[in-house]
């Protein structure tokens, strides 16, 4: 009875701060004026040209071509690649593998300036792929831990042989890097803890790792909680440990106030749609304005932001790469943002935390790629008897740190995180860079150099590489 109770009040609580979100994020909108705004006739051709360059399957965008991979489970995943898979290229054992994954509410294309480079497209063969859900992927009946998570590893692990890191014969041939921000830093987090063998390297960006994060909460929250105690046991000299106590939830807090927009992501559908793509999109139009930092994005600029998010449109849909391969059908391209659901259901559905049922199939060719590494790593200390906290990183990690975050409060993400990493590891911190490490000038060279030291076998100390393009770059751990 008091359980269910409790659970009640949890979500009476979740409702209600989700539906203030709403309320307030609309207010805001409307009180700024972008609520009522509408495109002018110059956005919209903009909007056009944009969703053109990006997803019309005959073009390609920076040196990247179309391609598409059609899971066991039927999912077609949509991807760029500089290099056509199975090509001799794709083979070349000189040319690494570096995976892209993007996070909410982008799609490849957050990658854009990256994976443009034309130093990294010499270095590597280049894959930039669409989360279920997202951009020209399809979607998932379900977004739960479970099906997000085989999904992406059955993904990477086709990619693997697609682009000559295993074959039959051996595996682990040349090396994998896997570079993710926000969601799919998420993804990419519990990938490193319970797939480690996808990978040799993973560049982690701006996103928390879900059991760290609670870990942190709970902590905070416990030593407030006797803080309270304290106070009220000894009401004469209770203003220390009161103002300590709120110092110390303080965190929690901030954290909660930041993340009221996931709160609004679990009210009925309805109410997410408006929440989202109300307005005419104000919000998302504001959180892709802020993407940019300090520097003021040209309506170009702003086109190629919205259309990162929007995926194909009904005519992209209708266009087919070279090879004949078009998106997926089961998509209604006739809305400005067909898949919008399907994006908030990640924070719905458990993706984050739930529990990973690993299917039969998934942890054989996981073993059967690991090949060496998986002895490499029990050396390293962090082998099968040796499992670690919960939800502990198996494999060498690179976190790439925004450090004015507006969604996320660094002490709740990274206080601790040393615990949670095998050896080889680092936090790196930008000072001046934000959420969007992938699009803004400063963050994304540092990510650049940062991929580059992976591929080209880490040599020298990452900090040294980061720091020759962004020379503010502190290590704040490492392992
Ligand atoms: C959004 O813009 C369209 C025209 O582009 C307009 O018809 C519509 O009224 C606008 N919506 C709101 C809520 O202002
Ligand atoms: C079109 O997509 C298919 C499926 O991914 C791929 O094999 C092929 O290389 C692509 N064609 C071109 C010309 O990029
Ligand atoms: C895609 O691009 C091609 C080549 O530029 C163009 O001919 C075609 O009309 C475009 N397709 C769509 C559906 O816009």
């Amino acid at each position: 009875m008091a359980f269910s109770l409790g659970k009640g009040l949890i979500a009476v609580v979740v409702f209600a701060y989700g539906l203030f979100t709403v309320v307030l994020y609309g207010a805001l909108a409307i009180k700024s004026g972008t609520f009522f705004r509408r495109r002018t006739e110059k956005e919209t051709l903009e909007l056009h040209l944009a969703r053109d360059r990006m997803w019309n399957l005959t073009k390609k965008y920076s040196g990247l071509s179309h391609h598409f991979i059609t899971l066991t489970n039927g999912l077609k995943i949509h991807y760029m690649s500089n290099t056509a898979p199975g090509s001799p290229a794709a083979q070349d054992p000189e040319k690494p593998l570096v995976i892209l994954i993007h996070g909410w509410p982008d799609s490849w294309a957050i990658w854009r300036y990256i994976a443009g480079s034309a130093d990294l497209q010499g270095a590597a063969n280049l894959v930039v792929l669409d989360m279920p859900g997202f951009g020209g992927s399809g979607r998932l009946d379900k977004y739960s831990a479970t099906r997000v998570l085989e999904s992406m590893t059955e993904l990477i692990i086709l990619l693997r042989l697609k682009y000559g890191v295993d074959d039959e014969s051996k595996s682990n041939k040349k090396r994998t890097v896997i570079a993710a921000h926000d969601w799919g830093c998420v993804v990419a987090m519990r990938l490193a803890a319970e797939a480690p063998a996808l990978a040799d390297r993973w560049i982690l960006s701006n996103a928390p790792l879900p059991k760290l994060a609670r870990a942190n909460i709970v902590r905070l929250w416990i030593s407030a909680r006797k803080m309270f105690t304290t106070a009220l046991n000894s009401p004469l000299s209770s203003r220390t440990p009161m103002l300590q106590a709120f110092r110390t939830i303080g965190p929690i807090l901030r954290q909660a106030l930041l993340s009221g927009y996931i709160f609004a992501m679990q009210l009925p559908f309805p109410f997410v749609r408006f929440f989202l793509t109300g307005g005419n999109s104000s919000l998302l139009a504001g959180a892709h304005r802020k993407s940019f930092g300090q520097y003021k994005p040209t309506i170009e600029e702003r086109s190629d932001a919205m259309s990162t998010t929007m995926g194909p449109s009904l005519a992209e849909s209708k266009s087919r790469n070279e090879s004949g391969e078009n998106y997926p059908t089961e998509i209604d391209y006739n809305h400005e943002f067909p898949k919008i659901l399907d994006m908030a259901s990640y924070y719905r559905q458990g993706a984050a935390a739930a529990t990973w049922h690993k299917s039969l199939e998934t942890i054989t060719s996981l073993h059967s790629i690991a090949g060496e590494n998986e002895l490499r790593r029990t050396s390293s200390g962090a082998g099968i008897f040796d499992e670690g906290l919960p939800g502990a990183f198996k494999a060498p990690v690179t976190v790439i740190w925004g450090q004015n975050d507006l969604a996320l409060d660094r002490r709740i993400c990274l206080d601790g995180i040393a615990d949670y990493m095998v050896k080889n590891s680092q936090v790196i911190m930008l000072p001046h860079s934000g959420h969007w490490t992938p699009i803004e000038k400063e963050s994304r060279a540092a990510m650049e150099a940062a991929i580059q030291w992976a591929l080209g076998g880490e040599k020298g100390n990452v900090e040294t590489a980061v720091q020759a393009a962004y020379p503010e770059a502190t290590v704040a751990v490492r392992r």
